[in-house]
């Protein structure tokens, strides 16, 4: 293989990417973003590698979750925190009901490059380029709009350095403490028949903390009870942002990608000989890819070897998205060639990007059904084949929208419209995500029990 370095991706064909008018403009822009301080610290990733390793030997499980898109549009503080409490309410029922500790990880912080099925978009006779996340263009659908600008990808930065820093905020400075296990349950969950389940659970970690307290171990002497290891994730898709992100680390001289902790590579843009592969090859953050029905068992080994030639535990997520009805057939064939080649993979589910269809009333939506049986027959296909599924992979958000059908407020097609308020594709909301937590709390205390 030929020599990498961080621009190597420009010699290879590329998918997915903007067309900027203005080629100075965008050299501008990507010279100042070199100069930005980076996001994470290489010292962090080296540790969320570890801890990817963890769950590869079947110690720990990995929950990431956020936004299909972040926008700049509907930053908020609450809109953080929200995500924030989803996810630890989630995997506070994972660590206590299915006995595993958990990685968190957000799809926050950098999540804002989309890959899209069509180059433009035809409403009303009028073609327009499509939307590609507000890293690049706009949602609007006029012709401003939709140019794209790389002046967007300062706003992202910017945006993603204050998200990160408000989580990090929320990790260590109270609001992780397990003592708050009653202040994660979101508002409107509280009405929801999860509700009583949640509160016992909570009720019984409340004991535990008493009496843990009364024998000297409590929130105040001991770290771990009151903080915890919050990590960034988004696709490493528009590769002008990535390639200036991407520094050498002062002390090992290897190349890291300090955009965010985990970076992955969508299931649209991971040719062997394309530019993210190539991109992703050098950098030492643990990645992921995206496997979809087409993901051939032979094509997978050969990615594997491109990208973790060393078979390095920890470095190499697969996310499984294949639709609920086609994980039994594709997942088996893929698990037993890594098996048979003996590669070291952390396998996770993504029950969303397979399980995308239109509404009734128009709108792109996901049934909550279809998600956990994805998630279900994901489970049922490592218990067979004696292997560890050990993640999920969600788009879901803290605040109660209505963009996924059914779950327990039963959400139907005619009440997508309410509140339907993502920038892509649907996202659970904090009670369907508490609802796919209990069923995998149910799977990881099955698969101890094995
Ligand atoms: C995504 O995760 O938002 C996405 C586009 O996924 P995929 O590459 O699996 O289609
Ligand atoms: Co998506």
């Amino acid at each position: 293989m030929s020599t990498w370095n961080r621009a190597s991706w420009r010699d290879k064909p590329i998918k997915q990417q903007p067309e900027y008018a203005d080629a100075d403009h965008l050299r501008r822009v990507t010279q100042k973003l070199n100069e930005l301080p980076p996001l994470i610290f290489a010292g962090e990733v080296r540790l969320l590698k570890k801890q990817f390793a963890d769950v590869v030997a079947g110690e720990a499980f990995l929950l990431q979750g956020g936004d299909c898109a972040e926008s700049f549009s509907e930053f908020r503080a609450d809109n953080i925190r929200d995500s924030f409490k989803a996810i630890m309410q989630m995997a506070i029922v994972m660590t206590f009901a299915g006995s595993s500790p958990v990685v968190k990880v957000g799809r926050m912080g950098g999540q804002f490059a989309k890959p899209r099925s069509s180059d433009d978009e035809t409403i009303g006779g009028v073609t327009l380029p499509s939307y590609r996340g507000d890293i690049i263009n706009g949602v609007e659908f006029t012709a401003e709009a939709r140019m794209p600008d790389p002046d967007r990808m300062i706003q992202a930065y910017n945006q993603s350095a204050s998200t990160l820093n408000l989580l990090r905020a929320f990790a260590t400075g109270g609001m992780a403490d397990l003592n708050q296990v009653h202040q994660w349950n979101l508002d409107f969950v509280q009405d929801s028949p999860l509700e009583e389940k949640y509160e016992e659970l909570a009720g019984r970690i409340q004991e535990s903390l008493a009496f843990m307290a009364a024998c000297g171990v409590s929130s105040r002497t001991h770290r771990t009870l009151r903080e915890t290891d919050f990590y960034t994730s988004h696709e490493a898709l528009l590769l002008e942002y990535e390639e200036a992100f991407t520094r050498q680390d002062s002390l090992t001289g290897d190349w890291y990608d300090t955009s965010a902790h985990m970076l992955w590579i969508g299931d649209r843009t991971r040719q062997l000989d394309g530019a993210h592969i190539e991109f992703m090859r050098g950098i030492k953050n643990p990645i992921g890819v995206k496997a979809g029905p087409s993901m051939d068992p032979d094509e997978l080994i050969r990615l594997i070897d491109a990208v973790n030639p060393e078979n390095e535990s920890g470095r190499l997520n697969v996310i499984v998205r294949m639709g609920a009805d086609k994980v039994g057939e594709h997942l088996p064939d893929l698990i037993r060639a890594v098996e048979r080649e003996g590669r070291d993979i952390l396998w996770s589910c993504d029950p969303m990007h397979g399980n995308t269809i239109k509404s009734s009333s128009g709108f792109k939506t996901r049934p909550v059904h279809a998600v956990l049986a994805e998630m279900k027959n994901f489970f049922e296909v490592h218990n067979s084949e004696g292997t560890y599924g050990g993640g999920v992979h969600l788009e879901m958000t803290g605040k109660n929208v209505t963009e996924c059908t059914g779950g327990a407020f039963n959400i139907s097609d005619e009440d997508l419209k309410s509140r339907y308020h993502t920038h892509c594709d649907p996202r659970l909301n904090a009670d369907q995500a508490l609802e796919l937590a209990f069923l995998i709390a149910d799977s990881l205390k099955a698969a101890k029990r094995h």
